[in-house]
């Protein structure tokens, strides 16, 4: 008797996502375990149970989560989730730990191994399991569509007979995995493109992409990347600058779309009211960092909110979730490459390599106990302490040995555009 898959249905209203596809169910399978996917799992991503059925997946109720070895789910399990799993039972999801402390805790106490997706190091080995980039990229494309579907002019110039349609201008903010895919939809769709980013990585992928790159690059600018690739949280003085130019950028735009995130802070605060009132009524700005604190001033998250000027501000939750039956996809994937490293395939079961890597970066509690040391306290008093380093980022941060200059930037903003 092979060990047991289970693949629940979301509770959270607002995830249609799933993390299964029928290909990954196939493929469970192919490995020697029995998958049971709970009825109804994949409808918010178009996905039947026929579908899930045909691939050799059994289908199967809530309750079904008692016989799983292995659980995939897109989100943290709740409390009540918990109860119905069993001990020692691996819980693989995106867990969103931090802030969390109580929830880990749970999930300790519960006694499932639970590993977070989101600390997967972003290795080579580890690419197809990047739950990061598969969702962001997704979300980029998005946030130019619900753009592009609040906006009440068309994207691309056209030349009539009846005359001519300017080219929308679309600024992006912020060039990680999510803007870089906004500024290539944004461009397929005919929009003028320019994006900025405080990485000088950046500003070649940008060019390469037909969009212009427009920033402040002083020497803090040309230190601000850890080794690991990321963002670092830029001087005053430099977000003044920085400020500085972009404002006279902005006010020319007519779509703004904000991604900037820097790990384990909350999101950079990049676009102001003021910036936000110098804009043509009808523009519309897309606040992708708005669940972790947002990045322009007056974004709700959830809503869509229209200033007094007739700027929209699109504050959209789980922009991932609004492209669902792609992003479950890409999402079942990153799963099943993860847990395809996790599986002894001669003895066709379950054996988690405690010391590999991947294991370590993820793995949030086992064996009753909080195991990541960013979280060694979460198993005492809940606290809401402002998020740590996740332990991959303070990998990177150590290594980089370059110091970011503390130093005033130059009075006068250098911009190239
Ligand atoms: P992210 O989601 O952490 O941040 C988004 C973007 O916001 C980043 O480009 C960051 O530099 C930018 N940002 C932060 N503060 C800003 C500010 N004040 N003004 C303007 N922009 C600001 O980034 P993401 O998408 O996770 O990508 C980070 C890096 O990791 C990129 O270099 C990406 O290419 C790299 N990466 C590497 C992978 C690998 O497997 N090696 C996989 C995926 C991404």
């Amino acid at each position: 008797m092979g060990q047991t898959v289970f693949i629940p249905r979301e509770l959270d209203a607002n995830e249609p996502r799933v993390a299964a596809s029928p290909e990954t169910v196939k493929r469970l399978v192919g490995l020697g375990f029995e998958v049971i996917v709970e009825k109804g799992a994949g409808l918010g991503s178009r996905i039947p149970d026929l579908d899930f059925a045909s691939a050799g997946g059994a289908i199967g109720a809530a309750a079904d989560a008692r016989k799983a070895d292995v659980v995939l789910k897109v989100r943290r399990p709740t409390d009540a989730e918990l109860k119905g799993y069993k001990s020692g039972a691996a819980v693989i999801a995106i867990m969103d730990p931090y802030g969390n402390d109580a929830a880990v805790a749970a999930m300790a106490k519960a006694g499932v191994t639970a590993f977070s997706m989101e600390f997967m190091p972003r290795i080579t080995r580890a690419q197809s399991m990047d739950v990061l980039s598969s969702q962001a990229n997704l979300a980029g494309y998005q946030a130019v569509i619900d753009a592009a579907a609040e906006y009440d002019r068309a994207l691309p110039m056209m030349m009539t007979a009846a005359g001519t349609v300017p080219a929308a201008r679309a600024f992006i903010m912020g060039v990680g995995v999510a803007g870089l895919q906004a500024i290539a939809t944004a461009r397929r769709l005919g929009a003028v493109v320019t994006a900025t980013d405080v990485r000088p990585a950046v500003k070649e992928q940008v060019q390469s992409l037909g969009a212009k790159f427009l920033a402040v690059e002083d020497e803090e600018f040309k230190a601000a990347e850890t080794a690991g690739g990321y963002a670092k949280e830029m001087s005053k003085e430099y977000q003044a600058t920085q400020a500085a130019l972009t404002a006279e950028h902005i006010a020319k735009q007519d779509i703004v779309i904000t991604t900037a995130l820097i790990p384990g802070r909350p999101a950079p605060k990049l676009v102001s009211a003021a910036m936000v009132a110098s804009m043509r009524p009808g523009s519309v700005i897309v606040d992708l960092a708005v669940e972790r604190g947002g990045n322009v001033e007056g974004a709700v998250p959830g809503k869509v909110v229209t200033t007094e000027n007739g700027v929209k501000i699109v504050g959209h939750l789980n922009v991932p979730g609004r492209v669902a039956a792609s992003a479950s996809l890409l999402y079942a994937k990153n799963l099943y490459a993860f847990l395809e490293t996790m599986v002894d395939k001669a003895a066709k079961e379950l054996a988690i390599k405690r010391d590999d890597e991947l294991v370590k970066a993820t793995m949030l509690t086992d064996g009753g106990k909080v195991v990541h040391p960013n979280f060694a306290n979460a198993a005492e008093a809940p606290r809401t302490e402002p998020a740590a380093i996740p332990a991959t980022f303070l990998v990177a941060d150590a290594a980089d040995k370059k110091p970011t200059p503390k130093k005033k930037s130059a009075a006068k903003p250098k911009g190239t555009v």
